[in-house]
């Protein structure tokens, strides 16, 4: 077993999902309890994770020096990397800073990757500025020298990038290196038969268990609500909310799904002026998320009490949402996805969420398997809060009608060039920027539309997609002709990080 020491960053659970992917056994530990942990489980090796604390100043997360007296193989990862260097008599430094893709050198062939270029994910504000004796060079960029360095006799590395995110070139290769010929490890293929998880299901919720499953037709809810109605038969009742905030058609869709795949019957519940009253005014993302997250429940609770045997709520919570709503002891809170921020603390029914520990690749593989439809496991996902957090600050019913025209165009058109299963997710913005146009001799001042298109496969890292010019311009010219109260139409060209796909 590897073990990855979790000092908080946001891309530190992809470490183990990496580790998961290669067949490699791996637990999570907190820097604190690392020499308990070693005598505990015996690894073959350390992984030390980034971290949103910095080396050089009070946020600084500590580990027991002693971790380089027992003589098994260490990997640092960005701020893993640094802590490495200076408790090891290196420096560390505020020198300069990347976010974003880089291009790596490689000088040395070493952990699986050649002597070429490579680009790599970096995201630190502090780098390694002098090496700790020992250690050498193995690769770096163009403002790094220490991108990546070693101490090949105590098998001591350290890489300023992120190997563990997807858009990182070579990154499976390294940690595969790492794992299988640093430490020994031996790889077992991951486990992704959906039969296991629903026997897990049965044998949890028992003969007579109810459960309420919170349904949006997306695939998360889909195939965790699916994997439920195998596990409990008729004893799933499934409820889609109409909120009002998801495109257009979906209650026709989800009904349909229900009926065909899931064969459950549907509760709906229509909250659309709930919704609205409960948005008013409100233009802080965590407080809508909030407000959305809040009602959401309280409606299922009014509904699970109209079936006394309901003893859960059901969702397709998957470990994405997790881990940006606060899911270890150092990560800092990005968003709280309102299936996982929002619950309140007295809440009355239990939780169930089969998929929490699964990546949005592996949901769709188990839903596959299970017998789902693909047009159904490939769906672009669509975030909980809906449009809510696709029109910056207050949500008015004309703004989100607005979203809503854009954003129908947006998928038309990205259908029409062939594009859509290309791209992860593509969307319009209701920007809050408000400019000058010119529409029909007459001055306006009106709000800019963004418009996000990009690839990604396991949502923590992203590329934009370089759409062709004649989609944009056609996206550009059917917006700002058929939307009313649109003055301009702007194409969103950052990378994940530094940049969020959605723009709260
Ligand atoms: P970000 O913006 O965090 O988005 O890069 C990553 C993925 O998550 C979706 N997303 C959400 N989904 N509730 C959800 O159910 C939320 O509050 C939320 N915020 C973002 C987003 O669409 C993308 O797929």
């Amino acid at each position: 077993m590897i073990l990855i020491v979790d000092f908080g960053s946001q891309t530190a659970h992809l470490i183990g999902r990496r580790l998961r992917q290669l067949g490699i056994e791996y637990r999570y530990i907190d820097p604190e309890t690392v020499m308990s942990e070693v005598k505990a489980h015996q690894p073959t090796g350390l992984i030390l994770s980034g971290s949103p604390a910095f080396v050089t100043n009070e946020t600084r997360i500590d580990i027991d020096s002693k971790i380089y007296d027992l003589g098994i193989p260490i990997l640092g990862i960005c701020y893993g990397w640094q802590l490495m260097a200076d408790q090891l008599g290196g420096t560390v430094s505020g020198a300069y800073r990347e976010y974003g893709p880089e291009k790596l050198l490689v000088k040395k062939a070493k952990l699986g990757l050649k002597a070429q270029n490579y680009q790599v994910i970096m995201s630190h504000g502090s780098s390694v500025t002098k090496l700790p004796a020992g250690f050498s060079v193995v690769g770096q960029t163009e403002q790094g020298e220490h991108a990546m360095a070693m101490n090949p006799t105590k098998k001591w590395y350290g890489v300023q990038f992120h190997p563990e995110a997807d858009h990182t070139e070579g990154g499976l290769e390294l940690l595969a290196d790492f794992a299988l010929k640093e430490c020994g490890e031996t790889a077992q293929p991951l486990d992704l038969n959906p039969e296991h998880l629903i026997a897990e299901l049965k044998q949890q919720l028992g003969d007579t268990a109810q459960v309420l499953c919170a349904v949006s037709g997306g695939v998360d809810s889909t195939v965790a609500a699916f994997l439920l109605g195998k596990a409990i038969g008729k004893r799933l009742v499934p409820v889609y909310v109409e909120s009002g905030l998801m495109r257009e058609g979906t209650v026709e869709r989800v009904k349909a799904i229900f009926t065909k795949q899931v064969k459950a019957s549907l509760v709906v519940i229509d909250a659309r002026k709930e919704f609205m009253t409960a948005l008013k005014g409100v233009t802080d993302p965590e407080q809508k998320r909030k407000a959305i997250g809040k009602l959401y429940v309280e409606l299922f609770q009014k509904e699970a009490a109209k079936h006394p045997a309901v003893e859960y709520l059901g969702q397709g919570t998957i470990y994405s949402d997790v881990i940006e709503s606060k899911g270890s002891k150092h990560a800092s809170q990005i968003k709280s996805h309102h299936n996982v921020g929002g619950l309140p603390k007295d809440m009355k029914l239990k939780l169930i969420e089969p998929l929490r520990s699964f990546y949005k690749d592996e949901v769709r593989e188990l839903g596959r398997r299970a017998g789902l439809p693909e047009e159904l496991v490939m769906e672009q996902p669509f975030p909980g809060p809906g449009y809510a957090i696709r029109v910056r600050g207050e949500v008015t019913p004309e703004r989100l009608a607005q979203v809503k025209q854009a954003d129908q165009i947006v998928i038309e058109e990205i259908t029409a060039a062939g594009l859509y299963d290309k791209v992860f997710q593509c969307f319009a913005i209701m920007s809050g920027a408000m400019s000058t146009a010119v529409k029909g001799d007459e001055r306006v001042f009106a709000e800019v539309v963004a418009i996000r298109a990009y690839e990604s496969n396991d949502i923590m890292t992203s590329q934009w997609a370089h759409l062709p010019h004649q989609v944009l311009e056609r996206l550009s010219r059917r917006i700002v002709n058929e939307v009313p109260q649109v003055s301009r139409v702007v194409y969103d060209i950052t990378t994940k990080p530094p940049a969020t796909m959605e723009w709260e």
